[in-house]
């Protein structure tokens, strides 16, 4: 079986096929009748235990146009509530014979361990602090589409990189498809040893963005932060903010992304986010076809490279 459970475990020729397959999902989204064949008789089930706007809706709306039946529980709702485990839920959801599984959870880890349980394909929408590697998936497919290559931009990701799940995802992404990738944060929004996975730390905002390509901005966790928010919101804008000034330093044709949800005036004033720079937007409308595209090679079609 096929699972997404991490960036850690595709290959760059997988994620070449993924992003190449998204592109061909993308010109059925721009049709007027907006749905293929493609998956019909194929069962969903999209398990989201925390919140999401993005994600989930997303991967519903690629279920969708490529006709696979999909259905959405959530914790609430689930009787995950009653005391049931994770494992015996997932081997319940088995036995209805799902053909995919879409997993959120707080937990990290959560969905390799579900993929012990079942038949099902599990793709990750996003465990703990540990991946999400659609959201990657969908802004490697993002950077790709507007500059037109990966290898040798530089990629500057700004936020709080310690409680990122996308900053995790990207930084092992974008480094392993060729990309020179540089992070800032706060120091207690650094983890130990992140520059394993394969990025540079920068001093400052400012050295970061000197000369990116692309300017990646994350929001403050403030859910997985406990009561101490320091430094401040007020301080993190003027330290750690993205403006118009520290914008101009990057490259003239600099692109700037955010996974998304956005605290405007926190990590990012409103005239960059809604400026002629910002793809934001367009990092959602790709990740419908990026899902599109997991789905197909998960429960329709053929993961690997010709070449593999
Ligand atoms: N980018 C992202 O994961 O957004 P949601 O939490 O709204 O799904």
């Amino acid at each position: 079986k096929k699972d997404v459970l991490d960036i850690e475990s595709l290959e760059p020729s997988e994620i070449s096929l993924i992003l190449d397959t998204a592109r061909g999902m993308k010109e059925i989204s721009e049709r007027p009748v907006k749905k293929v064949p493609t998956l019909r008789g194929k069962t969903i089930v999209l398990f989201f235990q925390e919140p999401s706007t993005r994600t989930k809706l997303s991967f519903d709306t690629a279920a969708k146009r490529l006709s696979a039946d999909s259905i959405s529980i959530s914790k609430s709702s689930s009787s995950i509530v009653k005391g049931e485990t994770l494992i015996d839920t997932a081997k319940n959801l088995e036995a209805m014979k799902p053909d995919v599984i879409v997993l959120r959870h707080p937990s990290s880890g959560a969905p390799h361990l579900i993929s012990k349980y079942v038949n099902a394909s599990v793709i990750n929408a996003g465990d703990g602090i540990h991946a999400h590697p659609s959201q990657a998936l969908l802004d490697m497919m993002s950077v790709r589409e507007k500059k037109g290559k990966i290898e040798g931009l530089k990629i500057s990701i700004i936020g709080d990189i310690a409680h990122s799940r996308v900053a995790r995802s990207d930084i092992i992404g974008f480094s392993k498809m060729g990309a020179t990738v540089s992070i800032c944060a706060p120091e207690t929004m650094i983890p130990m040893g992140i520059e394993k996975l394969g990025c540079t730390v920068s001093p400052n905002i400012e050295t970061c963005v000197e000369g990116a390509d692309v300017v990646m901005m994350l929001r403050i966790q403030k859910e997985r932060q406990g009561n101490i928010l320091f430094p401040t919101e007020r301080e993190y804008a003027a330290l750690f903010g993205l403006n118009k000034t520290r914008l101009a330093l990057a490259k003239k044709d600099v692109i700037v992304m955010h996974p998304g949800p956005m605290n405007r005036g926190v990590e990012i004033s409103s005239d960059v986010a809604d400026g002629q720079c910002s793809v934001i937007l367009e990092q959602v409308t790709n990740g419908v076809a990026l899902r599109m595209a997991l789905f197909y090679l998960v429960a329709g079609g053929n993961r690997h490279a010709d070449s593999d």
